[in-house]
């Protein structure tokens, strides 16, 4: 049984905080899991039952976090996963959020139902992509693709794993709270759309015809779902289970991460996301063989917290802690973090 730490990380503390400072529907939204909130409650605990075995008689004075995010280079191997309605964290909402990912050199993935527009987020300059849907009749989606193309995104992010939003318990709140100004910003003849429920290789053909966008495919837990996403043509595979917000009882990604590495063989990056809240998070997720990772209600409640600046302490704080354990681990940097890790022997805590 872990030690109860006396003190405790800023990073542990910031989901009490945002707590505390959010009113409960937006709390309780930006939480919750679907259905009874199984793989939700199981993210974190899944990355801590890997246990670190550190490389001895290494050169670690030079730690280098720089990070190529398909082809720009990022300061760092993580970035913010597409989360909605962040203007209910903060008034500055997506705004906020990615002045801090500008300030601090780090990838932001904009939701589809985001709160801000392409035009105010490409002002900030940092670095977006667009996470996408595609709905029933495609072309619905042609005009918010194209727009985020004239306005800089570097890449599509195709979520897979929502064919349909997966139910979550005590949802109403939220959305009675939400001014209607605030939903739809770039969704245009989409926003009502159904969502398509035959996702295939021709979406992301078309979705690199229609954007010259890279795709990268988000929502991925499978070897066999990795391989067929590398077949239809994704830039990169994105381990994630949505946070627990779609198929409840759907596996950790922490579990998930390394058989999906081996079978995309270095063929495209692979990234995760889901309940990374520390640097030796950070590093396990690295050394179970992630190129990147991403971090979804993390950056939320730092939003929350202290807006932009809020963020900023988030990201540095983060590679602070990421740049101990590497050290500790004997890696100068997220690519000799590889093979670090390993399951915990059955039975250990
Ligand atoms: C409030 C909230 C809204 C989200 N909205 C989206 C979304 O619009 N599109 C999407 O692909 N994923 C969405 N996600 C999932 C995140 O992109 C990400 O996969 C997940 O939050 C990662 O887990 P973490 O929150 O433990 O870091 C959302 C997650 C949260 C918490």
């Amino acid at each position: 049984m872990a030690l109860p730490s006396s003190g405790g990380s800023w990073l542990a503390s910031l989901e009490d905080e945002a707590c505390r400072v959010l009113p409960p529907e937006v709390y309780g939204y930006y939480r919750q899991g679907a259905r009874d909130g199984t793989t939700a409650a199981e993210a974190v605990a899944a990355w801590e039952r890997y246990r670190l075995v550190p490389r001895v008689l290494t050169d670690t004075r030079a730690v280098d976090l720089t990070t190529s995010f398909l082809g720009t280079r990022s300061a760092v191997p993580f970035g913010v996963a597409p989360t909605t309605l962040q203007r209910a964290a903060d008034p500055g909402g997506e705004v906020a959020m990615a002045r801090a990912c500008a300030a601090h050199g780090v990838p932001m993935v904009l939701s589809s139902n985001a709160t801000a527009t392409f035009a105010e987020i490409d002002a900030t300059g940092a670095t977006w992509w667009l996470q996408a849907y595609l709905p029933q009749d495609r072309e619905l989606a042609r005009p918010m693709l194209e727009s985020a193309v004239e306005h800089g995104a570097g890449a599509i992010v195709l979520t897979v794993d929502t064919p349909v939003v997966g139910t979550k318990y005590d949802d109403g709140a939220i959305w009675s709270a939400t001014p209607p100004s605030w939903l739809r910003v770039n969704l245009g003849p989409a926003a009502d759309a159904p969502k398509a429920r035959d996702l295939g290789p021709a979406d992301f053909t078309w979705l690199h015809e229609v954007t010259g966008l890279p795709v990268v495919a988000k929502g991925v837990l499978s070897p066999g779902g990795a391989a067929a996403v590398v077949v239809a043509g994704a830039a990169a595979v994105w381990v994630s289970n949505h946070g627990g917000r779609q198929l409840d009882r759907a596996a950790a990604t922490a579990d998930c991460l390394a058989p999906v590495v081996d079978r995309v063989d270095g063929a495209v990056p692979v990234y995760v996301d889901g309940g990374v809240r520390s640097g030796i998070t950070a590093l396990t997720a690295l050394a179970l063989g992630a190129d990147a990772f991403f971090l979804g209600r993390l950056p939320l409640y730092a939003l929350a917290v202290a807006g932009t600046d809020g963020v900023g302490r988030l990201f540095s704080t983060l590679t602070d802690e990421l740049t101990e354990a590497l050290v500790l681990a004997g890696c100068p940097g997220p690519e000799a973090a590889r093979g670090v890790a390993r399951a915990a022997p059955d039975g250990a805590p």
